[in-house]
């Protein structure tokens, strides 16, 4: 019978024994994951709620929330039973699982909480681990020494030396049992940077961010978003990152999008208790309510008002109901968001619902050097104060490089138009990186030529004004201008430049000189010269005629060209939009990139775009992809770009992510002996199997795929980053597209 007929649910699989403690990613958008943490009592799926169990005082059953929500891991506290006599025999004779009748995962805590809320603790540090062991939990947790935001900078230090002082210790006393290795540091962000570094450098499981209860408890969200960008880059990305204490939906979005995996509440039972209700915008009383604020299934026949005459004891539970429901609701929401490439966008719509949540997201969000990214200068007014531009700043561009180099673009889709945060977001400032610092101008251009006006695509409207321009001024670089930026022509169809999805208003701006200026430098036109036209609406020609005026350039723009011209014209367009793709999407220098080009062939659509590039003896190179105006790989491609490859072979795995590798081309990943001929078959690369790889590799990129002596043996797009490929052992890292045999 299903579980749904018998309202019970099959006790978990135990993960395989070599699969032990073993954490994988199988989905990302960015630095947000969806992962798989492998355990006796089954493999949790992360981004993961871990409820909070008073062994005493049990608001909802565990086995409810096994049975009725699915809820695969709860955390309770080691300490309360340790304390108390009847609970101890109980959990070490019989076992913590059948103790609180849950069968999946079973995290404790120490004691350091407690030790926070009440003063010292009487356990050893030795103690408390090897009781966690003893009852058989799953993840037990160290005792830490909690630092909190009030505390000075000597006694925040002394927490984090003592904790990682007694690391070792502990994780002796744990033997094989998965260990916390909990991060402390206060509102330090030095501390926490040597706290991250030092509890990373043992072997722990899980690492928490300690501390930060207090700090949420007082709404300070920009500091919860400092600690958080202070300790996430530093942390081994392999193992899940907990934050503590953390159970209100509101911060689920933020959190998961820096990088989050765990979180536990204890608040869906405390607020309960209180008469309040959760919601992702903030907190709810009932003795205020008239209509629920969200319907959750548990409240769906009955009003607020008889809740309120409900005995204490009966309100209390279904209030833990409801705010449990709420809290996996939005934690579903949050998982669907990194599976549809949405987290940042979902974030940034819930930090609209609170200021404190808001002030932290602007803080995330915004430049510190004032560089005005994007053109509508204006925008950046409230952002201005959001920035504390004192000591934050070097920290921030930094962790803001972290989220920003692992977002995945281009994508696919319209880019929803969201006013001024439309242009914070970290996988616009990714295309626009990439695009800056891999886009290299030709030679011989001399002036430039900026079309704006109209929605886009442009192709239609000015691919005879640009046959005619090839033909009479190939020194003329045309470019388009975008909400997003400033593109070349030939990547006009790049997304997200190409694909805003905004008011005509946005769409239809009016050009600024020193915005275009800009632009343009960081596209390396330092001193071009350039004019305008308006693409929009009849009369082009002449605008046009008028602009090269200005550039002192010949105008006949209603002179016709030949037939020969044109079809000379539109190879060239093709060659340069080849060239320049490869620049952008596959990291090549334009000399390598015009050599790679030499002599190819097109195969075009009936609309005239490029379906596929081959070589000159017809072996298929590259497809331009129409969906999102990226660049697909091909077999041949990949051996002309190895070929023209000029670094050396990588070989270690790289203990640091480096973006700044522009024309190196696209990264190469060095698998062992036993993948190779999987690989040669077109299967994909596994964790574990990788020998070496590029420090430039990034999630979404196309890669190289090599044996240790570097021959070639296919091409994929990786599925993480360098750091990524060092350190996990389970997942896959290279999706592979082609494998080849020769
Ligand atoms: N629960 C909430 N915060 C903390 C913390 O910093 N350490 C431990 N061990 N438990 C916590």
């Amino acid at each position: 019978m299903t579980a749904w007929m018998t309202d019970r649910r099959d006790d978990p699989t135990p993960c395989r024994e070599q699969d032990h403690g073993r954490f994988e990613i199988t989905q990302r958008d960015g630095r947000a994951r969806l992962g798989r943490l492998h355990t006796q009592h089954g493999v949790l799926e992360t981004p993961a709620l871990l409820p909070v169990v008073n062994p005493n005082i049990r608001t909802i059953e565990p086995r409810v929330m096994w049975d009725k929500y699915g809820i695969q891991a709860l955390i309770t506290n080691s300490y309360i039973m340790w304390k108390h006599d009847d609970l101890r025999k109980v959990a070490q004779t019989d076992g913590v699982h059948k103790l609180l009748d849950f069968p999946g995962v079973i995290m404790t805590d120490s004691g350091t909480f407690q030790s926070y809320v009440y003063g010292d603790v009487e356990v050893g540090v030795d103690e408390i681990v090897a009781f966690q062991r003893s009852i058989g939990v799953d993840i037990a947790t160290m005792l830490d020494v909690f630092s909190r935001p009030d505390m000075t900078v000597t006694e925040v230090e002394h927490a984090v030396r003592e904790t990682e002082a007694r690391a070792a210790q502990s994780l002796k006393a744990a033997e094989n049992t998965m260990l916390n290795g909990p991060v402390q540091g206060g509102v330090f962000r030095e501390l926490r940077h040597i706290s991250a570094q030092l509890m990373g450098q043992h072997p722990f499981s899980v690492h928490p961010i300690g501390g930060i209860v207090p700090v949420m408890e007082q709404q300070r969200y920009k500091e919860y978003a400092k600690i958080m960008m202070a300790t996430l880059p530093l942390l081994p990305p392999n193992r899940p990152v907990h934050m503590f204490g953390c159970g209100h939906p509101m911060l689920f979005p933020m959190s998961i999008a820096l990088g989050a995996d765990l979180f536990d509440s204890a608040a869906y039972a405390l607020f309960a208790r209180d008469g309040r209700l959760l919601t992702p915008w903030g907190t709810e009383r009932i003795d205020e309510l008239v209509h629920w604020p969200l319907l959750m299934p548990c409240v769906a026949h009955i009003t607020p008002e008889e809740v309120r005459r409900m005995k204490p004891k009966q309100r209390e539970e279904l209030l833990a109901h409801f705010n449990l429901e709420v809290t996996l609701a939005e934690l579903a929401r949050c998982k669907q968001a990194v599976r549809d490439g949405k987290i940042w966008q979902l974030a940034e719509q819930r930090s609209h619902q609170h200021p404190a949540l808001r002030e932290a997201f602007l803080w995330l969000t915004t430049p510190p050097t004032m560089e005005r990214n994007v053109r509508p200068d204006r925008f950046y007014t409230d952002r201005d104060a959001a920035r504390d531009r004192d000591r934050d700043q070097g920290m921030w561009e930094d962790a803001w490089d972290w989220v920003v180099w692992s977002q995945l673009t281009p994508r696919t889709g319209g880019v929803l138009w969201g006013g001024d945060d439309t242009f914070g977001r970290p996988h616009i400032a990714k295309a626009r990186r990439t695009l800056q610092l891999r886009w290299q101008p030709r030679q011989e251009t001399e002036h430039v030529v900026v079309f704006h006006g109209i929605r886009g695509p442009f192709r239609e409207r000015i691919n005879d004004v640009l046959e005619w321009l090839k033909t009479q001024h190939d020194g003329v670089q045309p470019m388009i201008l975008t909400p997003l930026g400033l593109v070349p022509v030939s990547l006009e169809d790049l997304n997200p430049f190409a694909h805003l999805d905004a008011p005509t208003w946005v769409l239809r701006h009016q050009p600024e000189h020193d915005w275009i200026r800009r632009e343009l430098t960081r596209l390396g036109l330092h001193s071009q010269p350039f004019a305008t036209v308006d693409v929009n609406g009849d009369g082009m020609k002449q605008r046009l005629a008028s602009a090269l005026e200005t550039l002192g350039l010949s105008h006949e723009v209603h002179q016709p060209i030949s037939t020969e011209q044109r079809e000379q014209a539109r190879a060239s367009l093709r060659h340069e939009q080849g060239v320049d793709k490869q620049c952008v999407m596959l990291n090549l220098d334009r000399t390598s990139a015009e050599h790679v080009m030499k002599g190819a062939t097109f195969v075009v659509n009936r609309e005239g775009r490029m379906k596929n590039i081959n070589n000159a003896d017809g072996a298929h190179l590259f497809s331009p992809r129409l969906r999102d105006g990226g660049f697909s790989l091909a077999t041949a491609g990949a051996h002309a770009l190895l070929e023209a490859r000029t670094e050396p072979l990588p070989t270690s795995l790289p203990r640091t992510e480096w973006w700044g590798h522009g024309s190196k081309g696209p990264a190469l990943v060095v698998v062992n002996e036993d993948a190779e001929p999987f690989v040669r078959k077109g299967r994909n690369v596994f964790h574990g199997f990788v020998k070496a790889c590029d420090p430039w590799l990034a999630p979404g990129e196309a890669c190289i795929i090599t044996n240790e002596e570097g021959s070639l043996l296919g091409h994929g797009v990786s599925q993480c980053t360098s750091t990524e490929m060092a350190t996990f052992t389970k997942g896959i890292a290279v999706k592979t597209r082609g494998g080849y045999e020769g």
